[in-house]
């Protein structure tokens, strides 16, 4: 008896975005590298907490799919790029990588409302929200280094944003939970 769940189609989508989230999971331990070795101890942590993140992402892919009844596949990874040139360059990246995952998760979840595939539009809407977590978070480095001074900032002020990355949570507060006593 066939016990799949998903689309053949569904089943492909789903299992390009479980290699793509491994793939960001390796994009950030090589700037996590590059932070090492330039001298930000707290920032490469910070970026290799977020690896870990990533390859989360990817297992939740992978769990679905598996619970699901489909067959996930694991592709052979690109190498993760070009690293950052400076600091500004690297939180721009964040960024960017983050708004293009996003992107590709609003196709799946398109994919799913296409195919009323409702189980995999529900499994998707947690990544709809920790993709606006994400971007938030990203945006949060790119504003405190705005903050330092930029491609300007001191030493000092570099060194201050070094320690307060290596504290920094793993997730940005969601507006959702705002509220007027705390509005986060
Ligand atoms: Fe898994 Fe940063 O998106």
């Amino acid at each position: 008896m066939n016990t799949k769940r998903l689309s053949s189609k569904m089943e492909k989508a789903l299992s390009q975005q479980m290699n793509v989230e491994d793939l960001q999971s390796r994009v950030y331990l090589s700037y996590g590298i590059w932070a090492s070795d330039e001298g930000y101890g707290g920032i490469s942590n910070f970026l290799f907490r977020h690896a870990q993140e990533e390859r989360n992402h990817s297992i939740k892919f992978m769990q679905y799919i598996l619970n699901r009844g489909g067959k996930p596949t694991i592709d052979a990874l690109p190498n993760p790029g070009p690293e950052p040139k400076n600091l500004v360059e690297c939180f721009d990246l964040v960024f960017k990588h983050e708004v293009d995952n996003t992107t590709k998760i609003y196709t799946l979840v398109d994919l799913a409302l296409q195919e009323k595939d409702w189980a995999t539009w529900n499994f998707l809407q947690w990544f709809v929200k920790e993709q606006i977590e994400e971007e938030t978070l990203a945006m949060s480095l790119i504003d405190k280094l705005k903050i330092a001074g930029g491609d300007r900032a001191t030493d000092e002020s570099l060194f201050n944003l070094d320690k307060t990355l290596e504290e920094t949570p793993d997730d940005a507060p969601l507006a959702r939970d705002a509220t007027g006593e705390n509005p986060l």
